[in-house]
């Protein structure tokens, strides 16, 4: 059999890459092998993001360019899948008129029997029906030789309508998958070499609610850190409303549980908070950021922050920016408010104007580059544990690392360090990185 290409590109966030990983592994079945080289391509699955404007504008521009690809190659397959494709489902193949495919977020599964659709009889076909079942986030993604980390999903869908988000309507409401098969997928990747899983979800901290039997987000990483091979566990993301006290605690008490946070803020302001439907205070916020600091010194805080919500005066946005003084978060990732469809903001009436949200992102940007810079400094002279990830990007004769607190560590090493834990003295801190030497025991 002739061998068949598929190009994957991904859009949008973490979970978007697993889903993608999770494409190639069922495409393999139909005798796909993955190429970096688009042009190369007989299958092309865009796997878009909705989550602001920009990142629908960047999926439709690239379709532009496969567009042209299709008119030199007949035979060319297109298919749209993840959170834009959800949203637009036959809309999409009126708005783009080469796409063969369109499948929303809960349809993954059925790739394989819509490709080979395809491939028989040229047809356009769409596939954006939510369904209860899981099927769509258990596909096993068997690890690549050299890979250390992988991803697991834990739940699919969200249900907190956060005012400006599409996600809600875009993956459908929260599903927690079963613990067991959670597990029984961490021990086939520890079996396969990987020492660091990543559990994805939305809302990870409401994980197990619709639950009977008391498992929930805790016991679930309890139950992880004990399976051999598996050195780290990371999460992402967690909502600050369902952040527990028995959460905060497991930082402190398991081992293996990564000293990182990312939880995300939003605002700095409790009447932007209240418009956004978030569901806690920034006071709030706070008492949760002392407490984890208090029990894990040295625990590394991350956030999102949106300026420009609908609404927010000056006064607001000082809020954040005097919240972000108080709290310094190691680092942060800042967003232009950008109006959704369908969402409960779309109907509020005082925007925000372009000019001004640049202004606010691009001032909260130089702070934050400051705070990001005076956390990394901190830890110069200090001793850190490193997951050794590879070659680093910089240069050919140094390795890269991450601390526990998820920060870039490169230094001098051995190839035969990758895929361990080594301890490294901090020497540098530069704002995206740092520089280690080995430290002797
Ligand atoms: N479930 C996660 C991730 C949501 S998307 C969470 O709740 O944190 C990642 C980030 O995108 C959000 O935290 C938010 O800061 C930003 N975001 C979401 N919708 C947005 C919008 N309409 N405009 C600008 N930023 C947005
Ligand atoms: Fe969107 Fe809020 Fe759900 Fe996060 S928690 S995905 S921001 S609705
Ligand atoms: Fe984008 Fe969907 Fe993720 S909208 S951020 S790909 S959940």
């Amino acid at each position: 059999m002739k061998n068949k290409y598929l190009y994957i590109q991904t859009f949008g966030c973490q979970m978007n890459v697993h889903d993608s990983e999770q494409m190639a592994a069922l495409l393999s079945g139909n005798g796909y092998k993955l190429t970096d080289n688009m042009k190369m391509a007989d299958l092309i699955i865009l796997n878009t993001c909705s989550i602001r404007e920009k990142a629908a504008q960047k999926v439709y521009s690239q379709l532009g360019r496969i567009g042209k690809l299709k008119e030199q190659n007949r035979e060319l397959i297109i298919g749209v899948g993840g959170c834009l494709a959800q949203q637009l489902g036959t809309k999409f193949h009126k708005k783009v008129g080469h796409l063969d495919f369109v499948f929303g977020t809960h349809n993954i599964h059925l790739l394989p029997q819509m490709v080979l659709a395809i491939e028989k009889k040229r047809k356009k076909i769409t596939e954006i029906d939510f369904h209860k079942s899981l099927n769509s986030i258990g596909v096993y993604v068997p690890p690549p030789a050299d890979a250390i980390s992988a991803f697991v999903t834990i739940m699919q869908g969200c249900n907190n309508f956060c005012a400006y988000c599409v996600v809600p309507y875009l993956r459908g409401r929260e599903i927690s998958r079963p613990s067991d098969d959670i597990i029984e997928e961490v021990k086939k990747l520890a079996g396969n070499g990987i020492r660091e899983v990543t559990l994805l979800g939305q809302n990870v901290n409401s994980y197990g609610k619709i639950f009977d039997n008391g498992l929930n987000f805790t016991s679930l990483i309890k139950r992880i850190g004990k399976i051999s091979g598996i050195e780290r566990i990371r999460f992402t993301t967690s909502h600050p409303r369902d952040l527990s006290v028995e959460l905060i605690n497991c930082f402190a008490e398991e081992e293996k549980l990564c000293k990182h946070i990312h939880l995300p803020v939003q605002s700095g302001s409790n009447r932007i908070l209240e418009l956004m439907n978030r569901g806690y205070t920034v006071e709030d916020y706070i008492k949760k950021i002392d407490h984890l600091r208090k029990l894990t010194p040295g625990i590394s805080i991350t956030s999102d922050v949106i300026v420009g919500f609908p609404g927010e005066t000056q006064k607001d946005y000082q809020e954040t920016i005097d919240m972000m003084g108080k709290i310094r978060f190691d680092s942060l990732f800042s967003f232009k408010y950008s109006e959704r469809e369908g969402t409960a903001a779309q109907k509020l009436k005082e925007k925000v104007e372009e000019g001004e949200k640049l202004r606010r992102l691009e001032q909260l940007q130089i702070l934050q580059d400051q705070h990001t810079l005076e956390k990394n400094t901190s830890l110069e002279g200090s001793r850190q544990e490193l997951l050794v990830e590879g070659k680093s990007r910089n240069s050919e004769s140094d390795l890269m690392g991450r601390t526990s607190s998820w920060k870039i560590v490169n230094f001098k090493g051995e190839l035969d360090m990758i895929g361990k834990l080594v301890d490294v003295k901090i020497s540098k801190a530069y704002l995206h990185s740092l520089r280690g030497k080995i430290a002797n025991n």
